[in-house]
């Protein structure tokens, strides 16, 4: 099955119900005969969670938002607003955490990557799947892991793969209840003051960017990485780090970037991040075309192997028709003659 059949017929019961709500408010329009009574309807019954929990479009990382409803606009509270005591203390150790993951959470850190390299801003930025807005989405039914995920369950998906837990010092990512949850909520908790429960809000995710007429290709991608990104990201995608180590400017495959399990590794997620974020502070420089072909080229080179296949022992090949197939991605070709999705080695840690 394609994505697109495999999202078909995932949204088939959810189509279904769309169609459903629309017919009853077709009928309430066509029973009141005017706009007023529709909007009443639509006050009173087009508001319930369970609708908007199925009447909608799936983004990027399969969450259904409502459709048909506008997004609403919001700004997050600057950080002088951060409160004293200990919500303001927790608040404030969640910020810290997102800023620089391997200083303030480095047990659970399996790279060179801090959560706001991927979620800029400190998480504030539109369009970068910011805090604020991500904070309105849960819980909720996520197809990766297919279950009702809480924000805890999400953030540890985060840490799992984009921050590789599993090379970590302490081999995974934080377990369910750990403090680095509470912190890291109550940053969004306070990120999202004011926001309107239940709504979308606009610049939230990544926006999606329709896979291009020419499809994608890695070979033109390195020409529009050797244009826009090297100087920053490093002809080798290893990105550079100031004189104490730190990164400056993070990689993008190797050991030290985001595994073959992170959303950011399929091609149509890294093209919606990049095309909207990259290069840093030129928002849709790129067209559709370069953003899909160089998300395409880092994407085909190899990086942290995915957990779902090294935990449980499973091949290359089993972990693709498990959890890969038929998705937009490199993990089980053979690209230049070798495999991907073997993984790099794992880096030592001090
Ligand atoms: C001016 C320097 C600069 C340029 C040019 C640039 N980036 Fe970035 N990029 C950054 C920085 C800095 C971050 C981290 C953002 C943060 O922490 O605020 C980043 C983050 C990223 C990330 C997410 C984090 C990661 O390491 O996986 C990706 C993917 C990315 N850039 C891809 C690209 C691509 C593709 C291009 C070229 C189209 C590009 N960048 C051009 C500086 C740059
Ligand atoms: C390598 C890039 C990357 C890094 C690093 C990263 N994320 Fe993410 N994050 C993503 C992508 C991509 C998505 C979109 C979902 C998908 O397609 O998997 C996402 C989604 C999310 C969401 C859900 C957003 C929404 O609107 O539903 C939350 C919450 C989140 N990340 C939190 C974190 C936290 C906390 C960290 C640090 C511990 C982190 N992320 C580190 C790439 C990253």
């Amino acid at each position: 099955m394609s994505r697109n059949e495999r999202k078909a017929a995932e949204g088939g019961e959810s189509a279904g119900r769309i169609r459903a709500g629309q017919g009853t408010r077709r009928i309430i329009y066509a029973v009141g005969g005017g706009l007023l009574l529709y909007a009443i309807g639509l006050a009173l019954f087009g508001d319930r969670s369970a609708d908007r929990e199925n009447d909608g479009i799936e983004t990027p990382e399969g969450r259904m938002v409502q459709a048909g409803s506008e997004p609403v606009h919001f700004t997050p509270p600057s950080e002088d607003t951060i409160p004293d005591g200990p919500v303001g203390d927790s608040i404030r150790r969640g910020r810290d955490i997102f800023a620089n993951t391997p200083a303030n959470a480095g047990e659970f850190v399996g790279n060179e990557l801090s959560c706001a390299n991927c979620h800029l801003d400190n998480g504030r930025r539109a369009n970068s799947a910011p805090m604020w807005s991500a904070w309105l989405g849960y819980p909720t039914y996520r197809g990766k892991n297919d279950r009702i995920n809480t924000m805890e369950d999400r953030i540890q998906g985060c840490f799992t793969y984009s921050m590789n837990g599993q090379d970590s010092p302490s081999g995974g990512p934080p377990p369910l209840g750990h403090d680095v949850y509470k912190d890291i909520q109550s940053y969004m908790y306070w990120m999202a003051t004011g926001a309107p429960t239940g709504a979308k809000l606009e610049g939230g995710g990544y926006p999606k960017v329709e896979k291009p007429e020419l499809g994608y290709d890695p070979a033109r991608g390195a020409e529009v990485y050797a244009a826009h990104c090297a100087t920053c990201h490093g002809t080798d995608g290893v990105g550079q780090r100031d004189l104490n180590g730190r990164p400056v400017f993070p990689p993008l495959w190797g050991p030290e970037s985001y595994n073959w399990g992170a959303g950011m590794a399929r091609i149509y997620t890294a093209a919606a991040f990049i095309k909207a974020n990259m290069p840093l502070g030129q928002s849709n420089r790129l067209t559709d075309q370069e953003a899909w072909d160089v998300a395409a080229f880092i994407n085909s080179h190899e990086r942290p192997r995915d957990p779902r296949q090294a935990g449980p022992g499973l091949t290359v090949e089993e972990a693709y028709e498990r959890f890969h197939k038929g998705d937009d991605i490199y993990y089980g070709q053979v690209i230049n003659g070798k495999l991907l999705g073997t993984g790099t080695p794992v880096p030592e840690r001090n």
